[in-house]
């Protein structure tokens, strides 16, 4: 039994702020901002723009965009996300209950920037041992509401975002490999401190430090070595050499770290797909609004190898590799 990619979809907020606003509120520059980081601009949403209105939106857009399905309905929703509506409960049960898919299995995870790749191994295994016939997967972050909007080392990095990708059991396989790995030895490297249980019984449970913070340099550094470790995993576990690979889909941190994967890969720039310009580091949304972009304006082509890859805090890694459905998907940011 096979896994097949059917649907895929992105949302993000309306409103754009690009480096040359933001220079305007912080001690930055686009200068910086461009050549630190390869963004240019990003999305930030308004007080009604949460995580479960922009997962909403993207399973909208991943349902509109199927055109080849059987009549089965979504039996399991996974929303992966690191900035939830609410700590309590989960998500997922309410975009389930918002896209009217009906009292299904619904969960969140977090690996943080690496949700996506969690989720989409979850979501195989899912499948393949016949407990789902038709799963969505989303990866959904507001991350300005975690941000210090004062904060030039973090506020410029992150944008808001969801992506949704419908999977189903098919005689075609898509998902080739999957790999996942962390180290919480390094929780303290992608973090907020404060405002959870370990916060809250302390003696004086005062929840000091809750916004998000990010050892920037080290980051920097381990990403690197675990995508690098992933995608040589994912590509051994499918079979498939670096030869055979026609893209590869980073998360979208930082132009340099990408850059440097696809260095150590042999892989020549065009093929390192990216979309952090127009959307900077959207979290656990990264690797399915890129795809979205690359899909739309046909990039990817059928029968193409891809390897997606993420890092996030945790820490946490992983990499999966896809082979791209032959059947047209109308895939749209919405
Ligand atoms: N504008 C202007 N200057 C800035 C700035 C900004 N937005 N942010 C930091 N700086 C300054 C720093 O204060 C520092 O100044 P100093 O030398 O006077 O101390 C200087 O720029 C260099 O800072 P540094 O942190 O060394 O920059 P960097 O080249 O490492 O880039 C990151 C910072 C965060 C962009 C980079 O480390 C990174 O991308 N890390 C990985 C992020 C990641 O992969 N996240 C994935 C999981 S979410």
């Amino acid at each position: 039994m096979g896994v097949k990619i059917i649907g895929l979809g992105a949302s993000v907020p309306l409103k754009l702020v690009t480096n040359e606003e933001l220079s305007r509120v912080l001690d930055t520059s686009d200068e910086w901002i461009t050549t630190r980081t390869g963004i240019k601009r990003r999305h930030h949403s308004s007080s009604s723009e949460t995580t479960s209105y922009l997962s909403y939106k993207a399973g909208v857009a991943a349902l509109r965009s199927v055109t080849h399905s059987d009549d089965s309905d979504v039996d399991t929703l996974i929303v992966a996300t690191s900035t939830p509506d609410r700590r309590c409960p989960a998500t997922a049960p309410k975009v389930a209950a918002m896209l009217r898919l009906g009292k299904i299995r619904a969960l969140d995870i977090n690996a943080v920037c690496t949700g996506f790749i969690y989720a989409l191994e979850l979501a195989d295994a899912l499948i393949r041992s016949g407990k789902s016939k038709k799963l969505m997967l989303i990866g959904a972050d507001v991350f300005t509401t975690i941000l210090n909007k004062q904060d030039r080392t973090t506020y410029p990095l992150f944008g808001d975002a969801a992506g949704a990708m419908i999977l189903t059991n098919s005689d075609d396989d898509n998902i080739l490999s999957t790999y996942t790995g962390s180290d919480g030895e390094y929780e303290n490297l992608i973090t907020i401190p404060d405002g959870g249980t370990e916060s809250a019984l302390r003696p004086d449970g005062v929840n000091a430090d809750v916004f998000f913070r990010m050892e920037g340099k080290e980051v920097f550094l381990k990403a690197i070595a675990h995508m690098k470790e992933s995608v040589s995993e994912a590509l051994n576990l499918s079979g498939l050499s670096k030869e055979n690979v026609d893209y590869i889909v980073p998360h979208q941190a930082n132009k340099r770290i990408i850059d440097t994967i696809s260095q150590l890969f042999e892989l020549n720039k065009d093929q390192a797909l990216m979309s952090l310009e127009e959307y900077g580091n959207t979290s656990a949304a990264s690797i399915p609004i890129t795809l979205v972009r690359h899909v739309k304006v046909g990039t990817i082509k059928p029968g193409n190898k891809i390897v997606v890859t993420a890092f996030g805090g945790g820490i946490t890694w992983g990499a999966a590799v896809l082979r791209w459905p032959d059947e047209k998907i109308n895939a749209n940011v919405i």
